[in-house]
């Protein structure tokens, strides 16, 4: 099978990251076979975390591809509850050498857990801009932060964060966030681009795919895509995978696009937790 070649965003340290990719939340049984997979048919840009507890088993599908390390994109997350530096840098360690790999592409914390750390948010920054400087994280990040938070980080940041990765589908457009983001030159990832399966089934998405012969989930990921947004969907199962893949064949005209921007339920269409609340270890 040929393999799709896929547009890259350039990152604020100016190097390319491509803008679709593989989600691993959730693959615990099968993970080599998901992660293998998805390599064969050309996904290059995977995304996993510590909290996932996939990351061995993703290095292990990364090192028997022998794709080039330098054509892959890898992102990890530090775990909520190694937001103290000793436990950063350990845990860090620990995911490097589960990766097989002595960078990541990309490093985020992945909650910013206000509910700890007496508050401080912004707590293992200084250890991210340590592994940027060290090379050993080649971009730095923040994952679930809200405008207040990201505040909180840049007031002790040496380094503005590269990206921010967010909840944001069609149901839950996320935009004041991401325009937060955006203006102080982060790029944008979406997390659960297709609300975790749900837009695979709406009736406005399906039936705007069916006049670009394409499904539902391929609509809601080429919705994110034209909104310049990073997208990595999930799944085990190797034909969606592919399909999911094709989103770089059809453009979505304007009107569409209006239309999609309608189905946003702003709080309500939220799938997960609320970064203000989450609290958990
Ligand atoms: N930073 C964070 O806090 C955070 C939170 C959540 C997610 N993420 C990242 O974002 C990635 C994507 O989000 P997600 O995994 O939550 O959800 P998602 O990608 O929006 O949706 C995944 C679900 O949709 C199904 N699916 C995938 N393609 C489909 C298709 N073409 N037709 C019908 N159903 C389809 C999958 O089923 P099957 O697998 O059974 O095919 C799975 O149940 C994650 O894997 C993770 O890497 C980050």
């Amino acid at each position: 099978m040929s393999t799709p070649s896929i547009p890259t965003l350039q990152l604020p340290t100016g190097t390319p990251i491509p803008q679709f990719g593989f989600g691993t939340y959730k693959v615990t049984e099968g993970v080599y076979e998901a992660v293998s997979h998805a390599l064969s048919v050309g996904y290059r840009h995977i995304d996993t975390a510590q909290m996932y507890g996939n990351e061995a088993e993703v290095g292990r599908a990364i090192a028997d591809s022998r794709i080039p390390r330098q054509d892959l994109f890898i992102t990890s997350k530090l775990n909520n509850g190694n937001h103290e530096p000793s436990d950063a840098r350990s845990s860090f360690d620990r995911t490097l050498a589960d990766l097989r790999t002595d960078y990541v592409d990309l490093f985020l914390i992945h909650w910013p857990m206000p509910l700890r750390y007496n508050g401080d948010v912004a707590l293992p920054w200084p250890v991210l801009e340590e592994f940027y400087d060290q090379g050993r994280a080649r971009a730095i990040g923040l994952s679930n932060y809200e405008p207040e938070h990201i505040d909180a980080v840049l007031d002790i940041a040496r380094i503005t964060p590269h990206v921010l990765q967010i909840e944001a589908h069609p149901f839950f457009a996320n935009n004041q966030t991401r325009h937060y983001a955006r203006q102080l030159g982060m790029v944008t990832e979406a997390w659960s681009p297709l609300a975790r399966g749900r837009a695979a089934s709406d009736p406005t998405l399906s039936e705007i795919g069916n006049a670009y012969g394409v499904s539902a989930a391929q609509v809601a990921l080429r919705w994110a895509i034209q909104r310049g947004d990073v997208v990595f969907p999930k799944s085990v199962t190797p034909s969606r995978q592919e399909r999911n893949l094709d989103v770089f064949s059809f453009e979505l005209s304007a009107a569409d696009i209006a239309r999609i921007d309608a189905l946003d339920e702003g709080e309500e269409g939220r799938t997960g937790s609320h970064p203000r609340t989450l609290n958990r270890i």
